[in-house]
């Protein structure tokens, strides 16, 4: 079968243009390699051949196929060889002036319906395409390192892209297995825009003492599945690369405080201490390996109050089942006696305001997140007011540790960890669609291929209940005041009527 490109070029032999090299000539391309750098594009070429010698030994490539691979993987000792080629994916320097050259020049040698496509993360593609005469040929193809293990590429249409050039870089992607998304030209495309959540807002719980960096982690794994913590995932990005991400999104969002960026990894960055690459990050790293503070334990010797649980708690009746599990002296009077721990369960308030507002002695009393069903989740967490007495946090503690779950205890905040981060991932992942920039069903391709998330964000929303989502919200901005936690309208609307955050409107 004649693949959908019969001669390919690629324009940059880095790390990005090797992998959608290896791509293209595995989809049965013939693969043409230009560089501007003496001997890069040989040692992409003898880069490949490894790569493909490899997957011979691993018996994931047959040998008569890899050497019909080396075969097709040429050299172009210049722009005038590319002449032939039907698709030039340019994986250059990310400098618009530059790309913009490369592309004004290719536009005189390739044939009239040869397709031009950017591997770029961060310029804009109708930017790169305002320097050519034919911008409707020209579109993006954002790939992710490493390219041949990052199954997805988004497909971005400029302002002037036609169509049918998005769906033969659609088409050509699903011949060498990856999964095309279509995304709009914004900054940030979509990974890059649905991943300010995660590490932004842990930063900001960080930034506000609520919890140490490690902590913050063990959180978001235990609770809400993230394979990596989002301090150990920027220690893996490094902050070289990740904090400039954060600024540049921001700053073409005309600074919207959704994407608000951090002093914290500003600092680090000026300060040399990006990540696993230098062996400091958030982490210190020896042979490779984190060294995790140790957890804090389980307080020996706790006392154990009876406990009595605020009739405004959020899961009172899953609640009370725990209590009881654990073996707890449940109070069900309408206040507590003088001597109860007092449990509140709040969605986005602070553990402070509820007290406040529910007249309880807030020296007694202890937040847990209920975000998600207990069972669901694998560590509890518990969080103070600034009153709450040693005695009354060490017995929370204690009581919910009784059965062995993981139990960490943070400093109140409006949504304690997972609440805050995981609304904040909603309503970006809202605004989104809200924005048209892809279909709700992309979106969630993107962010589980793309990110690693445990789920799409859509699927997060729907799982603690959009409506749960819009309340964190609505009480994050009372808590905090910030716009930055103002709902979407697409999240608004859904969640006040009770649909799925997947619901596109007829
Ligand atoms: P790299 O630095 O590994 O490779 C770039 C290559 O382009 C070098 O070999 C360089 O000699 C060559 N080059 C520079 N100017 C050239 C020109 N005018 N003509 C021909 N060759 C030229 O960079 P990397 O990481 O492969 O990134 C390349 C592009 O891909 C950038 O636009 C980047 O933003 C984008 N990108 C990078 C990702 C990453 O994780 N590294 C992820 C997604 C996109």
């Amino acid at each position: 079968m004649q693949p959908i490109f019969g001669n390919v070029a690629v324009v940059g032999t880095g790390a990005m243009g090797r992998g959608i090299a290896q791509m293209a000539t595995q989809a049965g391309a013939t693969v043409w390699l230009l560089d501007t750098q003496p001997g890069a594009a040989e040692a992409a070429r003898t880069a490949l051949e490894g790569t493909w010698n490899a997957l011979v030994a691993k018996q994931r490539l047959t040998p008569e196929a890899a050497a019909d691979c080396c075969a097709r993987l040429r050299i172009a000792t210049g722009m005038a060889d590319l002449s032939v080629c039907d698709l030039v994916v340019e994986a250059i320097v990310e400098r618009l002036d530059v790309k913009q050259k490369v592309f004004a020049e290719l536009e005189g040698i390739v044939g009239p319906d040869a397709v031009l496509a950017t591997n770029t993360s961060s310029l804009s593609v109708t930017a790169i395409a305002a320097a050519l005469k034919r911008p409707q040929r020209f579109a993006g193809w954002h790939f992710f390192n490493p390219v041949p293990l990052m199954k997805v590429v988004e497909v971005i249409a400029g302002l002037k892209t036609d169509a049918a050039v998005c769906q033969r870089l659609d088409a050509f992607a699903r011949a060498f297995g990856h999964t095309p998304v279509m995304a709009q030209d914004t900054p940030g495309f979509i990974v890059n825009h649905a991943g300010r959540g995660y590490g932004t807002e842990a930063l900001r719980i960080v930034g506000e003492s609520v919890a140490d960096f490690a902590t913050i982690d063990r959180i978001l794994k235990d609770q809400l599945g993230f394979r990596l913590g989002p301090f150990e995932l920027m220690d893996l990005t490094a902050l070289d690369v990740s904090h400039p991400v954060m600024e540049s999104i921001y700053h073409q969002y005309y600074e919207e405080p959704r994407y608000r960026p951090s002093v914290i990894t500003a600092q680090r960055l000026a300060g040399g201490v990006v990540g696993k690459k230098v062996g400091e990050g958030f982490y210190r790293y020896t042979d490779g390996k984190a060294e995790v503070p140790a957890e804090p334990p389980v307080p020996g010797g706790a006392g154990r109050p009876p406990v009595w649980v605020s009739p405004k708690a959020a899961r009172r009746a899953e609640l009370y089942q725990l209590l009881k599990d654990l073996g707890a002296v449940i109070e069900t009077g309408a206040a507590p006696s003088a001597d109860a721990l007092i449990l509140v369960a709040p969605l986005g308030l602070d553990v402070t305001t509820l007290a406040a507002v529910e007249r309880l002695d807030a020296t007694r009393t202890v937040g847990i997140d209920l975000m998600l069903e207990d069972a669901a989740v694998k560590r509890r967490v518990l969080a103070t007011n600034p009153a709450t007495r040693p005695d009354m946090r060490d017995a929370a503690h204690a009581l919910f540790a009784r059965d062995g779950k993981a139990v960490s205890v943070v400093r109140d905040s409006g949504g304690f960890v997972s609440q805050r981060v995981a609304a904040t991932i909603v309503n970006i992942a809202a605004d989104i669609c809200q924005q048209g920039i892809c279909t709700p069903a992309d979106l969630e391709l993107a962010v589980t291929l793309g990110l690693g998330y445990p789920m799409g964000p859509l699927a997060l929303g729907d799982r603690i209940g959009p409506t749960n989502v819009l309340e964190i919200l609505f009480n994050l901005q009372t808590v905090y005041g910030d716009p930055r936690y103002r709902p979407s309208p697409w999240l608004r609307r859904r969640g006040a009527l009770g649909l799925s955050l997947k619901h596109e409107e007829a």
